[in-house]
């Protein structure tokens, strides 16, 4: 599970830094390639020359080395990494990490960290009960890190309460089910739209939208990478189907039509993820002929709300499944964005801005938040709709 996969391991100055070589042999053993990370603190426990011989790479510690004036790049250790573990986390780097003092190696690379993050707790049960460092553990949280509850029990001060590391083959049970869990869709089905909706006024017009289907192609092909069943609805768009044999793609135009698609094929599936962009009214009439201009000063077209297939969906959403929405706005992103995850009912919502250049309709990146009905707010950065398809992804399926 663990062949070949990258992980940084940030080690903080507590007495549980001694397990930490445990837990780098465990992962070595396991096939990892880890990259140690240590705190000045950090080595006052536990030395790099026994993390270094165990890991096999010389250790991280310092911004330059001293007598050859290299600059240890932690922009480049988050790009090489799948998986940053800060294992122990003291109080101290907790609150560094919750408010970005980066006064060491292992707090600028968290900040520069593209992966995961995954931190292991240890301190005294006063600290650890302490408001402050509670505080800090839900901000870490609400971001999207992923914390590894310290254990009950006789810790070095002799006092026995919570605050206990957990110990290095939990950790790596951990580290391995979230391996598990982001990487792996067989026997899942997933629903996804894609596209604008085309709203006919007669047989040549329409009112529509310039959503290219970009997005919610590229969530189809990650999807199907990890061995989902993929049900793809798309209104018109100019984009082939991924040649993927465990995409079926259904094809619509209107929103009406698009509505009808998901409501015959929703129940089956565990994940539904709505990309489309629905139109929001239709035409009441559609001419059965082409409207002719002649002897026609200005033209009124009625329109009629369409069905808000994102709120149907999330009333009728059964226990265990997945629902995912999207937001594109161009003012008030996060209120307007709070608003449609609880009124449609959605378990994450999708933001993206077009205030973003470079994200959002017809461009081939994106810029996006992530949002869940229990208060994450996971930033991400500008990357390719193909990349953040693979972060919605992952997210979805690491996080609660
Ligand atoms: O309300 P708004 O259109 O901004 O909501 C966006 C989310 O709701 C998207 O996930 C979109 O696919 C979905 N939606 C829908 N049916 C509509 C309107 C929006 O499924 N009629």
């Amino acid at each position: 599970m663990l062949k070949g996969k990258h992980i940084v391991l940030g080690i903080s100055g507590g007495i549980a830094a001694y397990k930490s070589a445990y837990l780098l042999r465990l992962l070595i053993k396991k096939g990892a390639e880890v990259q140690v990370v240590i705190t000045p603190n950090g080595k006052e426990f536990i030395t790099p020359a026994t993390l270094a011989a165990l890991s096999g790479k010389p250790v991280v510690s310092d911004f330059f080395t001293a007598n050859t004036g290299e600059w240890h790049s932690h922009v480049d250790l988050g790009l090489w990494a799948d998986l940053m573990v800060i294992a122990p986390a003291t109080a101290c780097t907790i609150g560094k990490m919750a408010h970005g003092i980066a006064d060491n190696m292992l707090i600028t690379t968290y900040l520069s960290a593209k992966e995961p993050v995954m931190i292991a707790p240890a301190m005294d049960l006063d600290m650890w009960k302490h408001p402050s460092t509670q505080d800090n553990i839900t901000l870490l949280k609400r971001r999207g890190n992923i914390i590894i509850e310290p254990k009950s029990g006789e810790l070095a001060s002799g006092l026995v309460g919570k605050g206990r590391m957990e110990e290095p083959d939990k950790i790596v049970e951990a580290i391995e089910s979230f391996f598990a869990k982001s990487q792996s869709l067989r026997d899942k089905k997933i629903l996804i739209t894609a596209g604008p909706t085309y709203e006919n006024i007669d047989p040549v017009r329409f009112i529509g939208n310039y959503s290219s289907g970009k997005m919610g192609f590229a969530i189809a092909e990650e999807c199907a990478v990890r061995g989902g069943q993929v049900t793809l609805i798309t209104g018109p768009v100019a984009l082939t189907t991924p040649q993927y044999e465990n995409i079926k793609r259904i094809k619509v135009i209107s929103a009406k039509e698009m509505h009808a698609a998901c409501m015959e094929n929703f129940t089956h599936n565990d994940i539904i993820i709505l990309a489309a962009a629905v139109a929001d009214y239709a035409p009441d009439y559609v001419a059965e002929k082409k409207i002719k201009r002649e002897g026609v000063e200005d033209m009124v077209i009625h329109l009629v709300k369409n069905p808000d297939i994102a709120a149907t969906l999330g009333s009728r959403k059964l226990s265990g499944q997945i629902m995912v929405g999207f937001a594109l706005e161009t003012d008030n992103e996060l209120e307007n964005a709070l608003k449609k995850l609880n009124k449609k009912n959605l378990d994450w919502i999708v933001l993206n801005s077009l205030r973003d250049a470079e994200a959002g309709f017809m461009k081939d990146t994106n810029k996006i938040t992530m949002i869940s009905s229990h208060g994450q707010l996971i930033p991400f950065d500008l990357k390719s709709k193909r990349t953040v398809a693979k972060d919605i992804i992952d997210t979805i399926l690491t996080q609660k």
